[in-house]
């Protein structure tokens, strides 16, 4: 694990530059997108995604779908970086840069991802609700999660 400072991480919008990177990262986690998963995220003009850069290298990345109202497809920080505050800075920053007319974020996590859920809820997401048997490879339940935009934690 590489030790580093959060004032160093910049959050930027993800563009064609990155896609290295990101696909690297994408290839270390579960339901990870292919690189050409990843250009098709840059080629929607529904998706909104930013990465963590760290010393000019895209550390971490997440992706909404907003529209009307947002939901949060993936975010994920590189292995060698986590538990550092980087997916949280990146998810703080990134969704105050959503349009203002979003007003709420949705989500579905695994349930067994104890990482990922307590980020959520660090960010002050609240549990919606649970579908069963969600999940395949390996099977588990989603958690249904969403966050009211206005007040919360500054993330307006
Ligand atoms: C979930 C994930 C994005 C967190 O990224 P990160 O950069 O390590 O997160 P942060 O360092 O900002 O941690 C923020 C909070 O998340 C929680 N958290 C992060 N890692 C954790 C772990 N290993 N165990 C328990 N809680 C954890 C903690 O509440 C932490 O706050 P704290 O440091 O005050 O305890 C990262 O673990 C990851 O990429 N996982 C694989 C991909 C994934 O599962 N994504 C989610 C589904 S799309």
């Amino acid at each position: 694990m590489e030790n580093i400072n959060l004032e160093n991480i910049i959050i930027e919008p993800f563009s064609i530059k990155h896609i290295e990177d990101v696909t690297s990262i994408h290839s270390q986690v579960l339901d990870g997108w292919s690189m050409k998963g990843l250009i098709g995220d840059l080629a929607n003009d529904s998706t909104e995604s930013y990465v963590a850069m760290y010393e000019g290298k895209a550390v971490a990345f997440c992706s909404f779908i907003a529209t009307e109202d947002a939901e949060l497809v993936f975010v994920c920080t590189h292995p060698l970086y986590r538990q550092q505050g980087i997916g949280y800075k990146l998810l703080s920053e990134s969704i105050k840069a959503l349009p203002t007319s979003v007003n709420s974020i949705v989500l579905e996590v695994r349930s067994k991802n104890e990482p990922a859920i307590n980020l959520y809820k660090k960010m002050g997401f609240e549990t919606l609700g649970k579908r069963r048997n969600f999940y395949s490879f390996p099977e588990d339940d989603a958690i249904v999660m969403e966050l009211i935009k206005g007040g919360v934690m500054g993330l307006n």
